[in-house]
């Protein structure tokens, strides 16, 4: 096994440059993840639960709001295969109750049946074998108790996605495939494929709301430009294409104009689909 359990690629692209983009843009990603993190914590106080773990965990927001509502006697646990991602969740707040954990989640040694509830916000799209990381995470639930998460549908009802890969292609002259089931944001948007590994998995209940919401942002077109040019799909294609420096400023500006046109009351918004799960361990 490599240094990163199973998912060494992942492991080396979350710790190296591209995750590098997460630990600067987290609390501008965060932002834009708000209604979807409300969506994923919809009406979670009433599991009751005690003893949560949020997968993939990233900076750890989600992981702190988990935190904030299982309450003082609560303990949570975030793991993410990512040091560089860990040692900003870290830097907020680590205690008793709190504790950030580095590993990968497909093939980390769970002690079995201890959460009585798991969440994730995108971060369980990544593994190389998602029945066996999924049959690993479920070894650590309690029988009976929930696991639930967000993960992106389709690329084309995904604007954030989408409208900046138009960009890059039309720019660059780049070729973008849209993305299949290898590990990626977009590996579980097709549904039946999502419920098979779950069932295959062993999960029981598997439910997948598909929920039409929104990112915003209250930064400024040339902050969100900027975000634009380090983080998303657009991202991927500028990688791909690797153009020279006029290029990237022409890129650059038509996500400044583009966001310009998606500005209302100081707000750019950007329609997004997601599935929100659940499946009972
Ligand atoms: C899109 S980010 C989401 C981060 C965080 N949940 C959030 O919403 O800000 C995906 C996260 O999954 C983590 N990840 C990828 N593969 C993983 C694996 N095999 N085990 C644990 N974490 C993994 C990455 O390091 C990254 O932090």
């Amino acid at each position: 096994m490599g240094l990163y359990g199973e998912n060494d690629k992942q492991g080396q692209y979350w710790n190296e440059q591209p995750g590098q983009s997460w630990v600067i843009h987290d609390a501008a990603m965060n932002e834009r993840l708000q209604i979807i993190s409300d969506i994923l914590f919809e009406d979670l106080e009433v599991l009751e639960c005690k003893n949560g773990l949020d997968i993939g965990c990233g900076a750890g927001s989600t992981t702190r709001r988990l935190h904030e509502t299982l309450g003082k006697e609560g303990h949570v646990t975030g793991l993410d295969i990512s040091g560089k991602l860990l040692g900003v969740a870290r830097s907020h707040s680590e205690s008793n109750g709190l504790h950030f954990l580095q590993a990968d989640a497909q093939s980390y040694a769970f002690d079995r049946e201890v959460f009585d509830v798991v969440i994730s916000r995108f971060g369980v799209m990544f593994f190389e074998n998602p029945v066996k990381a999924f049959q690993n995470i479920k070894s650590a639930i309690q029988p009976g108790r929930e696991m639930r998460f967000v993960c992106w549908a389709p690329m084309s009802a995904n604007d954030f996605f989408i409208s900046p890969l138009k960009t890059v292609v039309d720019i660059t002259g780049v070729s973008f495939a849209e993305p299949g089931r290898e590990p990626g944001p977009l590996a579980f948007s097709d549904r039946t494929y999502l419920s098979s590994i779950l069932q295959e998995a062993e999960f029981s209940s598997v439910n997948i709301d598909v929920v039409e919401t929104s990112i915003n942002t209250r930064d400024s077109v040339e902050q969100n430009a900027a975000l634009l040019m380090e983080i998303g799909m657009g991202f991927r294609a500028i990688k791909e294409a690797d153009p020279s420096d006029e290029i990237l400023s022409e890129i650059r500006q038509a996500f400044i104009n583009d966001g310009k046109k998606r500005l209302e009351n100081g707000v750019i918004s950007y329609d997004a689909t997601i599935y929100r799960v659940s499946a009972m361990a």
